[in-house]
């Protein structure tokens, strides 16, 4: 892993933009796997940004993101559609039937986990963007997922709906499950891209880092199988890691 640090979240949001606009630059037909939560949400920003000043061309790329909510509708404000389409999709020129989500909405969704793993096969991820959550997730698989799953239905651990309540008018509201690619798909990424940024994230850094254990109980932990993977964090991120991580 590659980890490369940056003052603050601004700068990672930047860097992270400038990778993404170069890798459509460089290949106009790529796939793109979309995160949602307040990390990439100045990424996005930045990417509309340059949209709008520079005209990158999003015509020909498909992205599929990470996750979704059982039960809300894609009209619902704490949904990830929705998200998807207030911070990036309501900008850029992509298709909208280049753009996949799980759909959390349905009865059926084992058939939608079914349908979103032969996509997946389908449209290999040429770029994976990631954050991580305090307790080491990666899209919502929680500590103790087996590094084998594929898309599937997740009951969220207590600490991610706390976490994630922000997001809503009270825990209450934070739905008990969502619907999660696995770890093994996220590894069959070519090119993975974590950004991770706060203090608050800085013992789940310094776990990454710092621990050489690969365990399921750590789910991020599995990033270290892959041999592309790229960590943009800033320095409160990083502030409990002693070992020297590159300066940008
Ligand atoms: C979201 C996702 C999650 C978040 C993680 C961090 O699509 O897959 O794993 O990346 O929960 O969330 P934030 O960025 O809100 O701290």
């Amino acid at each position: 892993m590659n980890v490369i640090k940056v003052k603050n979240k601004e700068e990672m949001s930047q860097l992270a933009a400038k990778h993404i606009i170069k890798k459509v630059t460089d290949a106009p037909h790529s796939v793109l796997g979309l995160a949602t939560g307040s990390t990439p949400k100045e990424t996005y920003k930045e990417l509309v940004k340059d949209y709008i000043r520079n005209g990158t061309d999003y015509s020909l790329v498909k992205t599929i993101n990470l996750d979704e909510y059982v039960g809300l509708s894609s009209e619902n404000k704490s949904s990830y559609h929705y998200f998807m389409k207030k911070h990036l999709f309501g900008y850029l020129n992509i298709k909208e039937n280049n753009r996949y989500i799980p759909n959390g909405e349905t009865e059926d969704l084992k058939e939608v986990c079914l349908q979103y793993d032969q996509l997946i096969e389908k449209m290999v991820v040429d770029l994976q963007l990631l954050g991580i959550g305090r307790n080491g997730h990666i899209g919502f698989n929680e500590p103790g997922t087996s590094f084998n799953t594929k898309t599937h239905v997740v009951k969220l651990a207590h600490a991610t709906r706390q976490s994630n309540s922000r997001f809503f008018n009270s825990i209450d509201e934070v739905p008990t499950h969502a619907i999660t690619m696995g770890i093994s798909s996220i590894l069959k990424s070519k090119e993975i891209l974590l950004l991770v940024s706060g203090s608050h994230k800085a013992p789940a850094m310094k776990h990454l880092i710092e621990n050489e254990a690969i365990d399921v109980q750590f789910p991020a932990s599995a990033l270290k199988k892959h041999h592309h993977v790229t960590i943009i964090a800033d320095c409160e991120a990083l502030s409990l890691v002693s070992s020297y991580v590159g300066e940008n």
